[in-house]
């Protein structure tokens, strides 16, 4: 399993927001880290084919990013994710199982399920408009799964999360991880610290770090601040 980013550019107007990425994921959490604008939504938005890029490509195992076959392995919960305040939990993803195209016994199944995995199977009937932000994200990544993607992509998802939220957010993420690409963004280094197999770091458009990551490195918030304040060289061979 493996998504493949070659030479990917996208350029608004005159501004380049990303620039030229080249990437390769494998199973496990991979965490995105950069600051506001870095380019992380639109490298997401381009790896999910909602953007096209403008120049470069993306596969996952050998599948164009513009063909039906990838959008089936993928999951994707959006930054700026829209819910229905008067649907429950639960009509909610039944409502999403058909969008995707998903049989009605099966749908019904698979929501009951994903509830249960992110833990809303007690809220499953009430409106969402009386969920709490981590209730909506647990709910926007049940949805992201309703497909059984292998290749997951989550938009900063912790963000307005508590501390506990986030703790119980980022053990999904890790469950999630040992057999899906999961890709997260986010700006709280403490959101992937522990969880991210591979830490990935953008600055204005850019890739400017790549690789594995483990706790003997030692601590990644000192590490992704003195990349993002240009302390280190930019390591990452675009070529
Ligand atoms: N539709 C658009 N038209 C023009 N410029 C855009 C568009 N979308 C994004 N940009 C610009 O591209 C750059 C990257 O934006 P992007 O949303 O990808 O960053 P981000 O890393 O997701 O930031 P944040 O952490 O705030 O979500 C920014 O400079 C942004 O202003
Ligand atoms: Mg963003």
């Amino acid at each position: 399993m493996e998504l493949v980013i070659d030479r990917v550019s996208k350029q608004y107007k005159n501004h380049i927001a990303v620039d030229r990425i080249s990437l390769k994921l494998q199973k496990g959490v991979n965490g995105l880290l950069g600051e506001n604008g870095a380019g992380k939504t639109t490298l997401m938005r381009m790896l999910c084919g909602i953007l096209k890029p403008t120049s470069g490509s993306i596969s996952f195992d050998g599948m164009d990013v513009g063909e039906e076959n990838y959008r089936s392995v993928l999951g994707y919960l959006p930054q700026d994710f829209g819910y229905y305040p008067e649907f429950t939990g639960q009509d909610f993803l039944l409502y999403m199982a058909a969008l995707k195209g998903l049989a009605k016994p099966q749908a019904k199944q698979r929501a009951a399920e994903l509830l249960q995995l992110v833990s809303l199977q007690d809220a499953a009937k009430k409106k969402i408009k009386t969920y709490s932000g981590g209730m909506k994200q647990r709910l926007g990544i049940a949805q992201a799964l309703l497909g059984q993607p292998k290749l997951l992509v989550v938009d900063e998802p912790t963000a307005g999360l508590d501390p506990k939220e986030r703790v119980r957010f980022r053990n999904l993420m890790e469950t999630l991880g040992k057999d899906s690409i999961v890709l997260l963004s986010t700006h709280i280094v403490s959101d992937i610290e522990h969880i991210a197999d591979t830490v990935l770091i953008m600055k204005a458009g850019k890739l400017i770090y790549q690789d594995k990551w483990n706790e003997s490195k030692g601590s990644l918030e000192d590490f992704y601040l003195q990349h993002i304040s240009g302390e280190v060289k930019n390591e990452t061979n675009h070529e």
